[in-house]
């Protein structure tokens, strides 16, 4: 098979198509193993990449899909987060590195975090940096991003740890933009 067959099959049989504001995995505090993030099995290994329908995803709404075991959010920001993310200054954050692949060795600024320049789009890996639970979203916390309920972690609209014990702003996967409405994970 070529490598082009291959890249086509694995498109098809793993495309997501989008519901507004559906998630695949539940809000609240489930916990994403440890030692499952560390060790992911030779079948998820073997999906390292996945493509995305985005098209049915509202302004103010976020989709949650599995990828390489852990779920990754998916948001579409509206002006009000994107603004209220770019307003803060870096001295404010507890957290002053972007954590994301596709930028490396950048800093936590919004522009840095977005998948695009306009912002509109965040995607992050939702596995709390503490110790691993889900953060509920949809403005949930102090900071209108996210909030851990475990033991109290507040994340802002750009995903960046404001307050609690979390260590790290959530992190970003390795993602980018297949066309208008469709980005691929991995
Ligand atoms: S696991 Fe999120 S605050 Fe502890």
């Amino acid at each position: 098979m070529s490598h082009a067959d291959d890249n086509a099959g694995t498109r098809r049989d793993f495309l997501y198509y989008a519901t507004a504001g559906a998630g695949a995995v539940a809000t609240g505090a489930a916990v994403w193993p440890l030692v499952n993030q560390m060790n992911p099995s030779a079948d998820v290994q073997a999906l390292s990449s996945i493509f995305v329908d985005i098209s049915g995803v509202a302004v103010g709404t976020q989709l949650t899909v599995n990828f390489l075991g852990k779920p990754v959010f998916i948001r579409r920001r509206t002006e009000d987060e994107i603004e209220a993310a770019r307003a803060v200054p870096l001295s404010d954050l507890m957290d002053d590195a972007s954590q994301n692949p596709n930028k490396p060795n950048t800093d936590a600024a919004d522009e840095n975090r977005a998948l695009d320049e306009s912002g509109e789009w965040l995607v992050m890996t939702g596995v709390c940096t503490h110790l691993g639970c889900v953060p509920l979203g949809n403005g949930a916390g102090d900071f209108g991003g996210w909030f851990c309920p475990c033991h109290g972690s507040h994340y802002d609209t750009a995903g960046r740890i404001r307050r609690g014990p979390a260590p790290e702003n959530l992190h970003i996967p390795v993602v980018s933009f297949v066309d208008d409405s469709t980005i691929q994970l991995g």
